[in-house]
C-alpha cells in the first residue's frame, strides 16, 4: 500500500525487504550543453556567476561525464538539446522516471520553481512519449523538481523525497500513489543543499553518502534507519564542490565531482571505484555529475 513517510516510528517493520526489487540503472539520458549558460540566480552556486561559464570547457566537461559513465558500464542516451533552455542540460530535474507496480514504464513530469526551467519539460515529455513511457502530470500546482528532489532506493520500489526549496512536500503523495511504492520524505535544511541530490547519494542497497546537517534530523533518522552504512561526505567538499552529487553505477562504481579527495577516500575504503570528473562550469549552475543525467531502468 502506497505511503509517505516522514519519522522512523511511523515506518512498519523489514520496510526495505517489503519493498518490490527493482534493477539497477544501465543506461543515462543525458542533454549536451549546446545552450547551456548562467542567466540568473536560481541557487547560491549561481551568484556571482552571470555570464561567467566558459562554453568550451564546458563542452569537453561534459564529455567526460558522458565518457565516465559509459567507463563505468552504462549506456548515454541524448536528448536533442533546444535553444533558450540554459538548464536543460541537468536532465535529472524536468521529470522522474521509473518502472510501476507492472514494471512499464511510468514518467511523471515535473512542475519546475522558476520560468526559465519550465520549457524543458515539454522536450522531455515528448522524448519519454516517443519512446512507450506512460507520460503522467501531478494534479494541482505544487513544484516538483523531479530527479533532482524524488531518488529510487538501489536495487528496490522506494523513493527518497527531498523537499524545502524546490519540492513541495505535498507533491509526493501522488508519486508515492503513481509508482505504488512508499516515499521516505526528508526536509532540507540549507540553501547550498536546495535539492535531495545535493545531499544525499544512494550508492547501493545498503550504502548511502550523505551531508547529514543538509537533513532536518528526522530525515537523517530515515536516512540511517534504513542503510545500513551512511558514509558522511566531507563537509567542505559537500558544500562546496557537491561532494554527495555523485552517481553510483553498478553499485559498485561513483562517478564524484573532482577536486572531493575526502570523500573519494572515504568512498575507496569501502571499496567503491571512484572516478572523479572535472564539473567546474556545471558548478558555476548549482549542478554535478549526478543532475547531468536521468537514470533510465530498461
Ligand atoms: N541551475 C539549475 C537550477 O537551479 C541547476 C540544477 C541542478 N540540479 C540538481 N539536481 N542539483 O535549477
Amino acid at each position: 500500500m502506497p505511503t509517505v513517510y516522514d519519522r522512523v516510528v511511523e515506518l512498519p517493520p523489514d520496510l526495505l525487504a517489503s519493498c518490490r526489487p527493482m534493477p539497477l540503472p544501465r543506461r543515462v539520458l543525458m542533454c549536451p550543453p549546446e545552450h547551456f549558460d548562467v542567466f540568473d540566480v536560481h541557487n547560491p552556486f549561481m551568484q556571482g556567476n552571470v555570464g561567467a561559464v566558459d562554453h568550451m570547457r564546458a563542452l569537453d566537461q561534459w564529455e567526460q561525464v558522458a565518457a565516465a559513465f559509459r567507463a563505468a558500464g552504462a549506456a548515454v542516451e541524448l536528448i536533442d538539446p533546444v535553444e533558450g533552455l540554459e538548464d536543460m542540460v541537468f536532465c535529472a530535474n524536468p521529470t522522474f522516471v521509473g518502472p510501476d507496480a507492472d514494471g512499464a514504464r511510468l514518467c511523471i513530469l515535473g512542475n519546475m520553481k522558476f520560468e526559465s526551467r519550465q520549457g524543458e519539460v515539454r522536450h522531455f515529455a515528448d522524448y519519454f512519449a516517443a519512446r512507450g513511457y506512460d507520460v503522467q502530470y501531478l494534479i494541482g500546482d505544487e513544484v516538483f523538481e523531479g530527479g533532482g528532489d524524488a531518488l529510487w532506493h538501489p536495487g528496490r520500489g522506494l523513493i527518497w523525497g527531498g523537499y524545502g526549496y524546490r519540492t513541495e512536500p505535498d507533491s509526493y503523495e501522488q508519486i508515492s500513489d503513481f509508482f505504488d511504492v512508499p516515499v521516505l520524505r526528508l526536509r532540507l535544511t540549507s540553501e547550498r543543499f536546495y535539492h535531495l541530490d545535493a545531499a544525499l547519494c544512494a550508492l547501493n542497497e545498503r550504502t548511502a553518502l550523505v551531508r547529514s546537517p543538509a537533513l532536518a534530523p528526522a530525515g537523517m533518522d530515515l536516512v540511517r534507519a534504513v542503510f545500513d552504512e551512511v558514509i558522511e561526505a566531507d563537509p567542505y567538499e559537500a558544500e562546496n564542490l557537491m561532494a554527495c552529487n555523485a552517481a553510483a553505477i553498478g553499485g559498485e562504481h561513483v562517478i564524484i565531482p573532482s577536486g572531493c579527495a575526502r570523500t573519494s577516500a572515504a568512498l575507496r575504503e569501502r571499496d567503491f571505484s571512484v572516478h572523479p570528473v572535472d564539473t567546474s562550469e556545471f558548478l558555476k549552475s548549482g549542478g554535478s555529475v549526478y543532475c547531468m543525467k536521468m537514470f533510465l531502468f530498461d
